[in-house]
């Protein structure tokens, strides 16, 4: 670093190996013990901040600027020293987490094998290593260590920077660019429920963008989980998924797919009109007498979504604006559930999502997914 003082003065600042040297260390004692006036410098307990480099270096990788961070953990940007690139996830292990680390660890490891064989376009994260500073197993004796997971691809962006100005078009729909981030999105979902993997916590930070044009990448793929064909999964409260984005049997019945289609409803909504439809710090799907006490409110914050939804859907199929998508008419259906009032036939597949007529333009961009029938549209009074 270089500072100019009234253009004449120029100070140098850098680091140097010898700042790291007994040598310095025992000189700097001196100079300041003398500059003091204090006691022999021996008894001087003084420790400069040692100017470090602005690097932290984890195996090969050397870690730059944080992409993001979650429940439990950083991300990083990294680089290694061939020029490959990933995003590395720094997670602080202690006793009462490493089960869970070791579990998500795991999970990951599951994820990529299964995508390495089943994801040709690379929709679905997968882990390259896992760097442990401590060794494998955590000790006790450490209290702590920090675990890398070096992900890839590393993703610039997530929906999260999608949602708002470069995807609302609010009555109109959203913008084609976001539809099709969002098109491609479901065929990562696609991917993973055709190999019965269930993401389990899809929201709009969990979903990376790269590439001109976009593509989407499935990313926190830690806590999917694996069923059976035409099994399901019993449901743990407070263990999965974020509040904002959990179907309603998530936290109270056995629950299958179907539930990532809920989640994928719900950034459908954001991406359309920059917000959330309801918004509730905790769920009011879980037993619970202050949980249930939301329901009303919730029940009637859904109608009106769907409503609206509908609506805009209608008027934009009759006059599209340039540009735009609007994707109510699958939005109504990807929310359906079991207690809602007059929208609680089964929840369509992935399959289904992906060839319903709303998709218009975008459905002939996936030759793989047939067109679906347009007796099951909307406009033939559904909902
Ligand atoms: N592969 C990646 N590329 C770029 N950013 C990422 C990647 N994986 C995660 N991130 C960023 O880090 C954030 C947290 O990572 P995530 O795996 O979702 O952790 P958590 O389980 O703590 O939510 C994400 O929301 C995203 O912004
Ligand atoms: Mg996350």
């Amino acid at each position: 670093m270089k500072i100019q003082l009234a253009g004449k003065l120029e100070y140098c600042f850098q680091w140097t190996e010898f700042a790291a040297k007994d040598e310095f260390m025992e000189r700097r004692r001196r100079y300041v013990a003398g500059a003091l006036g204090g006691p022999p410098p021996a008894n001087i307990d003084f420790e400069m901040p040692t100017p470090l480099p602005n690097k932290r270096v984890m195996g090969n990788w050397t870690l730059g600027d944080a992409l993001g961070a979650g429940g439990h953990g950083r991300v990083f940007f990294a680089s290694d020293p061939s020029g490959n690139v990933a995003a590395i996830k720094v997670v602080e292990r202690t006793s009462r987490n490493c089960h869970g680390v070791d579990k998500e660890i795991q999970t990951l490891q599951e994820v990529t094998n299964f995508a390495q064989r089943s994801d040709d376009g690379e929709r679905v994260l997968r882990m390259a290593e896992v760097i442990y500073s401590n060794g494998e197993e955590f000790s006790s004796k450490t209290a702590f260590d920090n675990v890398a997971i070096v992900l890839k691809p590393m993703t610039p962006q997530t929906f999260g920077d999608l949602v708002g100005t470069r995807s609302k078009g609010g009555s109109n729909g959203m913008t084609i660019e976001a539809a099709a981030a969002f098109r491609a999105a479901l065929l990562g979902v696609k991917v993973m429920h055709d190999g019965r993997w269930l993401h389990r916590d899809l929201k709009p930070t969990n979903i990376g963008l790269i590439g001109k044009p976009l593509r989407s990448v499935l990313l926190d793929v830690g806590t999917s989980r694996h069923i059976q064909a035409g099994g399901s999964l019993r449901p743990e409260p407070g263990t999965v998924g974020t509040v904002g984005y959990l179907a309603p049997e998530l936290e109270l019945e056995d629950y299958d797919h179907s539930i990532d289609i809920w989640s994928m409803g719900i950034i459908l909504f954001e991406l359309t009109y920059n917000y959330h439809p309801w918004k509730y710090a905790i769920n009011p799907w879980r037993d619970g007498k202050t949980n249930e006490a939301l329901r009303p409110s919730f029940q009637k914050s859904y109608q009106n979504a769907i409503d609206k939804m509908v609506r805009d859907y209608r008027n934009a199929r009759v006059s599209p604006a340039k540009g735009y998508i609007h994707l109510g008419g699958l939005f109504a259906e990807m929310v359906r559930y079991r207690w809602a009032a007059n929208n609680h036939a089964q929840r369509p597949d992935i399959d289904e999502v992906l060839q319903h007529p709303a998709w218009g333009p975008l459905l002939l961009e996936s030759p793989q997914v047939k067109r679906r029938r347009l007796e099951y549209d909307l406009e033939d009074g559904e909902v």
